[in-house]
């Protein structure tokens, strides 16, 4: 309504309106090099395209005489209500996707304005105290990339904990980076690496570690950090996981339903199903079609999904397939890209308002309303 009460006035949309659209002038805009480490993944990003097309072969059957004037987006997370089942999927050096190179800050100052939270990054630009401090009255969460060092990584589960984050998701499934053949043709990662280290460079631990402080030896810090960034975790690490944090833990990177019942029993609070929005292995399954082994597996355990998701519509796919929320990678990359917060704040709002209003003219006025019956496989 918004949007054509403007138009009434003569004003017209300065962002984008459709993913293809938002896509296409972020590529203008970024430099190449972050471009293809934002929209690039692995291989010949097969599975990346197939995260996409997966949304398409299920169709939404609209249900009448529902009088679906009013809509609940609301969802429960954690003994906290949210206003919608969406959020922001931990972007590392987002920052760089901002003019300033302050992504990190401007990613939580739109989850601040919308209600929708962050998932931050390990690997920020900016330091996670400071990301905490704009969250408003917006929920956080701290994405753990698990060093094989446990009292660093201890040490920074520790900050999350004071900086006020919610919860801890710990990514599983990039203790090594994929075959990604854009961001090996650029031979970026050295050079984003640099940029995404604040969070160990300001760490006690960290610089203990150190024979020479980052000031005094740059080099050797980055060469340091890239020794004990990945760590190949085992389900033999997933206790002490739990006991380093009293906040909510979540697993990211679970697309089995095995993988989904060990990690109950190990005590997480949540599952995060996601291929890492096919940045990691190429052939494998779209991450939509892991998503209801999943939920049966977590049994009423939250499930947090990722990967693929482009539109509102897709929002309520992901929702009826038993999705518990849904998250978004690279489109709010590229709506900060193109305005900084009002930027993202923009691709958030579209999302939001294109799956309430899919709900609406559906017939499905609540997330409740959302199962599998609302949805057929399709062909066309
Ligand atoms: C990611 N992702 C990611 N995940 C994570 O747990 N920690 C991280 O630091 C990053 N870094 C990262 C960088 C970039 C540029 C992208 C695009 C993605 C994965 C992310 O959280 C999410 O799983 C996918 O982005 C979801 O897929 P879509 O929405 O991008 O298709």
């Amino acid at each position: 309504n918004e949007i054509y009460f403007n138009g009434l006035r003569g004003v017209v949309p300065a962002y984008p309106m459709s993913f293809a659209e938002l896509e296409e002038r972020a590529e203008a805009v970024l430099p190449p090099s972050v471009w293809s480490y934002v929209a690039g993944g692995a291989g010949d990003e097969h599975t990346q395209r197939a995260n996409v097309a997966a949304f398409g072969r299920w169709g939404l059957i609209p249900r009448m005489f529902v009088g679906a004037a009013r809509r609940d987006l609301t969802i429960e997370l954690f003994g906290r209500t949210l206003p919608s089942p969406l959020f922001l999927a931990p972007i590392g050096v987002i920052g760089l996707c901002a003019q300033d190179g302050h992504g990190d800050l401007a990613t939580a100052r739109a989850a601040a304005r919308t209600g929708v939270p962050m998932v931050a990054s390990t690997l920020s630009v900016d330091p996670l105290e400071d990301v905490a401090a704009e969250f408003g009255d917006t929920p956080g969460y701290f994405q753990l990339y698990t060093p094989t060092d446990r009292e660093l990584a201890e040490s920074l589960v520790h900050r999350a904990e004071k900086a006020g984050f919610a919860g801890i998701v710990v990514t599983l499934d990039t203790w090594i980076t994929g075959w990604r053949p854009r961001d090996l043709r650029t031979s970026n990662f050295p050079q984003l690496r640099g940029h995404c280290l604040t969070n160990y460079l300001g760490d006690p631990v960290f610089r203990s570690r150190l024979d020479r402080t980052p000031e005094e030896d740059p080099q050797g810090a980055i060469l340091r950090w890239a020794q004990v960034f990945g760590n190949p975790l085992t389900w033999d690490d997933l206790p002490w996981l739990r006991s380093i944090t009293t906040l909510p833990l979540l697993v990211k990177g679970i697309c089995h339903p095995d993988d989904v019942r060990r990690a109950k029993d190990g005590g997480v609070d949540g599952v995060y199903c996601s291929n890492h929005g096919g940045r990691q292995a190429n052939g494998g399954l779209p991450a939509l079609d892991c998503l209801p082994g999943v939920v049966e597996a977590a049994d009423g355990l939250p499930v947090l999904f990722d990967s693929g998701v482009r539109s509102g519509v897709d929002i309520v796919k992901a929702l009826a397939l038993g999705a518990t929320a849904v998250g978004v990678g690279r489109p709010y990359a590229y709506g900060l890209a193109l305005g900084g917060v009002d930027g993202a704040v923009h691709v958030l709002r579209s999302l939001l308002a294109e799956a309430d209003l899919t709900m609406a003219v559906d017939g499905y006025p609540t997330i409740a309303d959302l199962t599998p019956d609302a949805l057929r496989p399709t062909t066309g």
